[in-house]
């Protein structure tokens, strides 16, 4: 490395010791495309003379070979470190670099600045103490300053610096400067930055980077180097009751059973009382175990396994909390919601939600608003699409332990997956649990699902048709029930088209509505076979997550999805409500198949190819498949001759 410091050549024992006594801050960049980050990071490594020889001749060399500074050297090529990034002079990922001065080290977290990246924006201020925020002295605030502001603020930062870059493209403007410092402290105020240092820089230029600059004689403050050295952070975590996700149940033989994790906040001793969670029960920490031999303390971040007095049942997910400060439980919670996908969110469709080293299934049932980040105005909205920031009301399959993110950002924090994808689609930071749910309890009722099949002589299911308009849904599930109805079982047809003029006539056919419409369905389809019915569900259903929806609410012997498989040409020649034609003509929007997707089921449980088979082979077919699987219950198939699709 190029002289950081002359103790390395000396003695690197007290180089090495220096290092480890001084305290550490993270901090992160954040701003629009251009406004000059990774220019700004670049010459803060090479100013604190942390870049490696063989880094510096490769960037001087670089600079002049692909440079935008006219073969002077391009810092942001230090920091850019992707080809790609390079090619098209952006920053696609987060990077973090570590450079120390005499009084701090440092990690830094350079995160992009294009709006599709505001995942990795998120991901970089989630451990930062501090924020860089970068305005272009040109520009002034642009959407993307208040966006990243903003979620700067929601994640938990409250310590930020206002770097107003490229002042050297403004003649060094004091007015200017004040104006643009004045807009940001309005906006700031907003949204709960308790400390703002802004300072006038250029980066390029290195003017109030690591020494104050003979150019901004107005300016009275320190380089931005030195306040970094010098700010005090509070940590707002550091007072957090005690909390650790179980992540794994130690068992190596019979004689050692412990719970493995790393601390997500406060501090714990051997003997203290602490409460698991959500189950509730009480305990008492015998030890903490780590590869270095027991510790009579530990606290947040260290990683440990703990032992209990008693023989206390505990899983990977669990919460072990603190017993006289417990997070909150409940299966409702409303959170902020900050959407990172390409594809909008679809409320009532279940995703993953990992919190901690829990995995379990969410909805977000109802959302409330989504922000204005200009204005900070809540506007109503069905939806939230890429980079949208919201709050919602989210519902889980089970009952979880929580904090609210404000208190504790490793039990209030979560993130969204998609369950077919797998890709994390949104980050969430819990408000507050919903109670509802807990004055509402089952009721127990002495005639049961199975009673009431049977006193119809008959097992109930759900027969679900999906496929195209047109395919031939209806038309069998029709002839399904009507033989079925001849052998005096006890059914119910649900129709699409039908159910569309009553329980669902608020729905249209954009994708948040088809997946309201599933989402009834399937929980209407729920209580009839509750009722003991065969139930027969005729909808074009064109999506797998709120089929397996469907079928997730139900036994697994009790929904039989049944696929009618027409192909598109077919499905359009046949066209028998002509809503074909209006769709190619663009007088119905989202036409299924045309302007919205049909997704093709992978594994049905049965699949009628209607090229092969006319509807009563179709419905002999699936009588006989039922009959098959025993869900039939004396009856007997009438002969089944059709090709087998
Ligand atoms: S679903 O996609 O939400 O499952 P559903 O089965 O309820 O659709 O309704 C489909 C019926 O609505 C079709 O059979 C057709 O008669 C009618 N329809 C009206 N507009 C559309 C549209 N844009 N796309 C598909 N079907 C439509």
């Amino acid at each position: 490395m190029s002289h950081v410091s002359d103790l390395i050549e000396t003695n690197v024992d007290d180089y090495l010791k220096s290092h480890e006594t001084k305290d550490l801050l993270r901090f992160i960049t954040c701003g629009s495309v251009d406004d000059g980050k990774s220019t700004l990071i670049g010459r803060l490594l090479y100013d604190s003379k942390m870049i490696f020889e063989d880094q510096l001749a490769a960037l001087e060399s670089d600079s002049k070979k692909i440079g935008t500074q006219g073969g002077e050297i391009d810092f942001a090529l230090l920091v850019d470190g992707l080809a790609a990034e390079r090619e098209q002079g952006i920053t696609i990922d987060v990077a973090y670099r570590f450079f120390s001065t005499d009084k701090r080290k440092f990690i830094v977290a350079d995160t992009p600045g294009h709006e599709q990246y505001t995942r990795n924006m998120i991901t970089g201020a989630s451990s930062a103490e501090l924020a860089i925020i970068l305005v272009d002295a040109r520009k002034g605030m642009l959407t993307q300053t208040r966006r990243h502001s903003f979620l700067t603020s929601l994640i938990g930062i409250r310590d930020v610096i206002l770097a107003v870059n490229k002042m050297d493209l403004v003649d060094y403007s004091q007015d200017t400067y004040n104006k643009i410092v004045a807009d940001y402290c309005t906006f700031a105020k907003q949204i709960g930055f308790e400390r703002i240092f802004s300072i006038p820089i250029s980066g390029l230029k290195g003017d109030n980077v690591t020494s104050v600059s003979m150019k901004m004689p107005w300016y009275n403050g320190p380089a931005l180097m030195s306040h970094l050295e010098n700010v005090k952070i509070t940590d707002r975590w550091s007072d957090s009751p005690f909390r650790m996700w179980v992540q794994w149940v130690n068992r190596p033989n019979l004689d050692f059973r412990g719970f493995s994790g790393q601390i997500s906040s406060g501090t714990l001793r051997p003997s203290d009382r602490v409460r698991i969670l959500p189950s509730g029960k009480e305990s008492r920490i015998e030890r903490i175990v780590t590869k270095d031999g027991d510790l009579q303390e530990a606290s947040s971040g260290q990683s440990v396994t703990l032992t209990f007095d008693d023989e206390i049942d505990i899983s990977r997910g669990d919460i072990i909390s603190n017993a006289a400060d417990l997070p909150g439980v409940a299966d409702q919670f409303n959170a902020t919601i900050i959407w990172m996908n390409d594809e909008h969110l679809l409320p009532g469709r279940p995703y993953w939600l990992k919190i901690g080293t829990l995995l379990v299934t969410a909805t977000i049932t109802e959302l409330k608003y989504k922000v204005n980040v200009n204005t900070l105005e809540q506007l109503a909205a069905k939806t939230l699409e890429l980079n949208e920031i919201g709050e919602a009301n989210v519902s889980l399959d089970q009952a979880i332990a929580f904090d609210p993110y404000t208190s504790n950002k490793e039990t209030g924090g979560f993130i969204l997956i998609d369950r077919i994808t797998n890709s994390t689609v949104a980050a969430g930071l819990i408000r507050f649990a919903l109670r509802r749910s807990q004055n509402i309890h089952w009721q127990a009722v002495d005639v049961n699902k199975q009673a009431r099949a049977s006193i119809k002589g008959q097992k109930a299911c759900v027969l679900w048709f999906t496929g195209l308009s047109g395919s031939g849904k209806s038309t069998i599930a029709n002839m399904v029930e009507k033989q079925l109805f001849a052998l005096g079982r006890h059914t119910y047809l649900m129709d699409g088209d039908n159910i569309r003029h009553g329980l669902n006539r608020d729905l249209g056919f954009d994708d948040i509505d088809r997946v309201e419409n599933i989402r009834r369905v399937g929980e209407v389809s729920k209580l009839l076979v509750d009722a003991g019915l065969i139930v027969m569900v005729s909808f074009i259903s064109p999506f797998k997550a709120e089929r397996r929806l469907a079928r997730e609410l139900l036994e697994i012997d009790e929904f039989v999805e049944i696929f009618v498989d027409t192909p598109m040409a077919e499905a359009e020649k046949r066209d028998p409500k002509g809503l074909y034609k209006k769709a190619r003509a663009g007088e119905i929007q989202n036409f299924t198949g045309i302007t919205s997707p049909y997704e093709v089921p992978e594994n049905p449980e049965i699949r009628i190819d209607t090229t092969k088979m006319s509807p009563a082979e179709a419905s002999a077919h699936i009588l006989n498949w039922l009959e098959g699987k025993g869900m039939m219950l004396g009856f007997r198939a009438p002969e089944d001759d059709t090709p087998t699709a």
